[in-house]
């Protein structure tokens, strides 16, 4: 697959990025939906998420209007990890090192920073999001690991398989340039 020219948005100062807020729920819920390849949950979720979690969410901004987005949290049973839930950059910005740039923000918001690991489930045939993690990984010195967790059994509904992605381990509390 041809990309468009990459690196554009590696460093560009017009993207800036900050955790979500509680009032960004509606916008988190129109950006999903603009990937085209997300799944987008309810509107409620987003407007849940952002008022209870948004210090595990990051938002990608350009002037004032969102381009990408890292939703994540905390599982309550590993303390260690950083769990990305969504990860999504607008058709028009893809390829261009957004994001990467983006996880690594998102791993450096101070909720985060202190987390090992960074977790994710991605299947198998999501190739831009494989490469996005491992990228991650390489950029980072670590590692990324994968091992089975939900099967494809388990879905109620027609769904591939989405093995645990482990990137790892980040040094506590380092906070790395993006
Ligand atoms: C996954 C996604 C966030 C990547 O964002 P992006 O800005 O295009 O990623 P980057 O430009 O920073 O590229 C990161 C790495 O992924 C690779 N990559 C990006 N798009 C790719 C594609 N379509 N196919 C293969 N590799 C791809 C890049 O080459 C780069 O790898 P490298 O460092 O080895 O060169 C974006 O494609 C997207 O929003 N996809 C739809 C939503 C989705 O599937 N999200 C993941 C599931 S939650």
């Amino acid at each position: 697959m041809t990309l468009p020219d990459r690196n554009d948005l590696s460093h560009s100062p017009s993207i800036q990025f900050r955790p979500a807020r509680p009032g960004d729920g509606a916008a988190l819920w129109r950006l999903v939906q603009a990937t085209g390849t997300l799944e987008l949950n309810s509107a409620y979720f987003y407007l849940l998420w952002a008022t209870e979690f948004g210090e595990t969410c990051l938002v990608a901004e350009e002037g004032s209007r969102a381009v990408g987005l890292v939703i994540g949290f905390h599982p309550p049973r590993h303390p260690d990890a950083a769990f990305v839930w969504q990860v999504g950059v607008l058709p028009s910005h893809r390829g261009q090192g957004l994001g990467l740039r983006m996880l690594r923000a998102w791993k450096n918001l101070p909720a985060n920073a202190g987390r090992q690991w960074v977790t994710a489930t991605v299947a198998e045939d999501n190739t831009a999001s494989l490469a996005l993690f491992h990228s991650l990984a390489r950029a980072s010195g670590t590692r990324c690991e994968s091992q089975p967790h939900f099967t494809a059994d388990q879905f109620p509904v027609d769904h591939p398989a989405e093995p645990l992605l482990r990137v790892g381990p980040f040094p506590r509390a380092k906070a790395e340039p993006t």
